[in-house]
């Protein structure tokens, strides 16, 4: 029975080298490890034998067992592979990579970002979570100034007792930049400020709690309504085309005085008249004004030395208007389907 053993494991590992596909490998698995097979047969008769030969002979018939099965798996794998391998169809054409793509606010930021620093204008960033200090008290806002109203705050701490320098809030304006540029680099200044700000709102089509705006401000000696007019209409022209002219229409903000709604005439009907301008033939875009004495105060510059002019639109706005867009909860939403689009 020894010898029998034997003979049967080095037939099997002679076949198996032979095996050429599942079909070969699944009837010599039947003929020697099936219910009547080779090896199975000899495992019945152990019964037979004495228990001091089955404990010798039965190790050994399951070590052969154990190992042929071992080698049945690997041919079975090396047979199974090659099918599988042969199944791929070389004249299929490939997956595309699919490729990202910059979201529509930072489309338009980057675009102004590279046209504002053609014009002399430094980038400058700012900390979203700024204090109450900066974001009101600089800008001429002062604690119980009805002006604070319009801007639903996010306060993070409301210890009304403290110093404003160390109450936090999220900002609500790109503003507050002004101050620190001001205090950084002194003047003269040029810097635009893109960046995310933040409201307390009842969200709905046209308000979302987080959305972005892009500052400007300028510092010299001698700064004029003029040359503020002259940035604003180059931003039209870049954004809408050399045909697109500005209004300035006054337009109350603390820390301008005097303070102007922008508008540009509409890009869509060219001052016609639309849907898009709801009739009027123009759209409203910057808030704007000369910079006030005050802010130049905050900022450390004297105000008789200098004076400037600043300027603030959201970004949001400006890509709904581009685009159409009637939602502007859908630039957060994180939903694929609007994005693509882009
Ligand atoms: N910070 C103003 C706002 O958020 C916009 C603005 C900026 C107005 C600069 C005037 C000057 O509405």
């Amino acid at each position: 029975m020894l010898e029998e053993l034997k003979k049967i494991a080095a037939e099997v590992k002679a076949e198996l080298v032979k095996i050429k596909n599942s079909d070969e490998l699944r009837d010599l698995e039947v003929k020697i490890l099936g219910r009547k097979g080779e090896l199975t047969t000899i495992l019945r008769q152990l019964k037979d034998l004495t228990s001091e030969e089955r404990q010798k002979i039965g190790k050994l018939a399951n070590e052969v067992k154990a190992d042929l099965a071992a080698e049945f798996g690997a041919i079975r794998s090396r047979v199974e592979g090659h099918k599988q391998s042969a199944k791929i169809d070389l004249t299929l054409p490939g997956k595309a990579f699919e490729r990202g793509h910059l979201h529509p606010i930072s489309q338009v930021q980057y675009r102004l970002e590279d046209f504002f620093t053609s014009l002399g204008f430094i980038i400058e960033d700012g900390p979203e979570l700024e204090s109450e200090y900066y974001n009101f008290e600089a800008l001429n806002i002062p604690a119980n100034h009805p002006a604070r109203d319009i801007q639903d705050t996010f306060f993070i701490n409301e210890d009304k007792k403290g110093d404003p320098t160390n109450r936090l809030l999220l900002r609500t304006q790109t503003s507050p930049v002004q101050i620190r540029a001001m205090r950084q680099y002194g003047a003269p200044l040029r810097v635009v400020v893109p960046g995310r700000c933040f409201r307390y709102e009842a969200t709905d089509v046209r308000h979302e709690h987080t959305f972005d705006q892009l500052e400007g401000l300028m510092v010299d000696r001698e700064i004029t309504i003029t040359h503020l007019k002259a940035v604003l209409e180059a931003v039209a022209h870049e954004l809408y085309g050399s045909g697109t002219k500005v209004r300035l229409r006054p337009k109350f903000y603390p820390f301008v005085e005097p303070g102007f709604n922008g508008e540009v005439s509409c890009f869509l009907c060219h001052g016609d008249g639309c849907r898009l301008c709801k009739q009027s033939g123009w759209l409203e875009i910057f808030g704007a004004g000369l910079v006030h004495p005050n802010v130049l105060l905050a900022g450390g510059l004297d105000p008789k030395e200098y004076s400037g002019f600043a300027f603030g639109f959201g970004l949001n706005r400006l890509v709904m208007l581009q685009y159409g867009i009637d939602d502007i909860r859908l630039f957060q939403s994180g939903d694929l389907r609007f994005l693509e689009q882009f």
